[in-house]
C-alpha cells in the first residue's frame, strides 16, 4: 500500500523515468509511518528556518494560515476548506509526475495535483522527482495568494491551448513555468525573496539563488523566459526576477498565438548566457558551472 504504483517506466536517452497511474487517489493518511511523519517535520523546520528572510512574505505567511506544522504531515482534506474558501482551488492526491496534458487539466480547472507519498530519509536532501514535501509545501502556499491563484489557473488553460498548437509552443511555456512557478524570483522593498516552489523545497538552492555569485539574476521578460534552456540536474544557472504576481498574471494575459509564431524564428537561449538587452540585477560569474550541455 505504501508504495506508488508505477505503471511502466519509461526508456528515454536520459535513462529510465518513471510514469504514474495518471488517477486521482485518497490520501491514505493513516498509512502515513512515523519515519513518514518525521521526515516531514523535519523538512518542514529546517526549511522554515532557511527561509526566513528568504523567501516572499505572501509563501510564509500563507503556510501559516493553512496552519501547516512540522508535528505531522497534513492532511489534504484539512487544507481544502481553507484554500477552497481563499481562492476556490482544491488538492488532489495522485501517485506522482503526471503526463503534461493530464496536469495541466487539473490546473485549469483549479485542482493542484499533491503526490501523496514522501520521500525516504537518505533523500532528505535531494530527490529527482517531486514528492509529497515539494508539491504541498513548495507549491501550495501561493494557491491562497489570489492573483497568482488565477495566474496557474490560467497557466493550464495556456498550456492546453499550446499543446494544441505545437510542441514548440507548449516548450515555451514549459520554460515560463520553469523559470516562474519553480524557479522564481521576487524584488520586494526588504531585496530579493524566492517563491519558486523548486527552490523553497531545497536547502541548497534556497541559500545559493540568493547568495551565490555564480547564477545570474536577470529581470523578468516573457519572450526571453520562453527561448531560455534550462537544466534539470543542477541548480540554475540563471533565476528571473518578477516585481509582482500582478506584473507576472499581466505579461501572460495577451493570446500568445502570435507570440509562439514569433518564438519559432529564434534560437533558443543557453541557461548561462547573458544577452545586451537583458536586465541584468547579477551578472553570474559561473563559477563551479557544469561544462556540458544544458538539458
Ligand atoms: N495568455 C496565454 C495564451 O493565450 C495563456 C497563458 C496564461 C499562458 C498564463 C501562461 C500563463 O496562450
Ligand atoms: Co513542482
Amino acid at each position: 500500500m505504501n508504495t506508488p504504483r508505477r505503471v511502466e517506466h519509461q526508456q528515454t536517452d536520459r535513462g529510465t523515468i518513471p510514469v504514474y497511474a495518471t488517477g486521482v487517489v485518497e490520501q491514505p493518511w493513516d498509512d502515513y509511518s512515523s519515519v513518514d511523519h518525521h521526515v516531514w517535520g523535519e523538512l518542514f523546520a529546517r526549511q522554515r528556518e532557511v527561509l526566513a528572510g528568504r523567501a516572499c512574505q505572501e509563501f510564509l505567511d500563507s503556510q501559516n494560515v493553512l496552519q501547516m506544522t512540522a508535528d505531522a504531515i497534513p492532511k489534504f482534506s484539512e487544507l481544502n476548506p481553507i484554500l477552497r474558501e481563499a481562492t476556490g482551488w482544491e488538492l488532489v492526491g495522485v501517485e506522482g509526475l503526471l503526463p503534461e496534458y493530464t496536469f495541466f487539466e487539473h490546473l485549469a480547472n483549479r485542482r493542484f495535483p499533491v503526490t501523496w507519498w514522501i520521500r525516504k530519509p537518505e533523500q532528505i536532501d535531494y530527490i529527482s522527482e517531486p514528492d509529497l514535501f515539494h508539491d504541498l509545501f513548495g507549491h501550495v502556499p501561493l494557491l491562497m495568494n489570489p492573483v497568482f491563484a488565477d495566474y496557474m489557473e490560467a497557466y493550464g488553460r495556456g498550456a492546453l491551448k499550446a499543446h494544441g498548437i505545437s510542441e514548440e509552443a507548449l516548450l515555451n511555456l514549459t520554460r515560463l513555468y520553469w523559470y516562474t512557478v519553480e524557479f522564481g524570483l521576487i524584488r520586494t522593498d526588504a531585496g530579493l525573496r524566492i517563491y519558486g516552489a523548486g527552490i523553497v523545497s531545497s536547502k541548497g538552492e534556497s541559500i545559493y539563488c540568493l547568495e551565490s555569485d555564480a547564477p545570474n539574476r536577470i529581470g523578468f521578460d516573457l519572450e526571453r523566459i520562453m527561448r531560455a534552456q534550462y537544466r534539470i540536474d543542477t541548480y540554475q544557472q540563471t533565476y528571473f526576477v518578477i516585481d509582482s504576481f500582478e506584473q507576472l498574471f499581466d505579461a501572460t494575459r495577451p493570446d500568445f498565438t502570435r507570440i509562439y509564431a514569433r518564438l519559432a524564428n529564434q534560437p533558443s537561449i543557453r541557461a548561462r548566457d547573458v544577452l545586451d538587452s537583458d536586465d541584468v540585477i547579477h551578472r553570474g560569474t559561473r563559477e563551479g558551472f557544469a561544462t556540458d550541455e544544458d538539458a
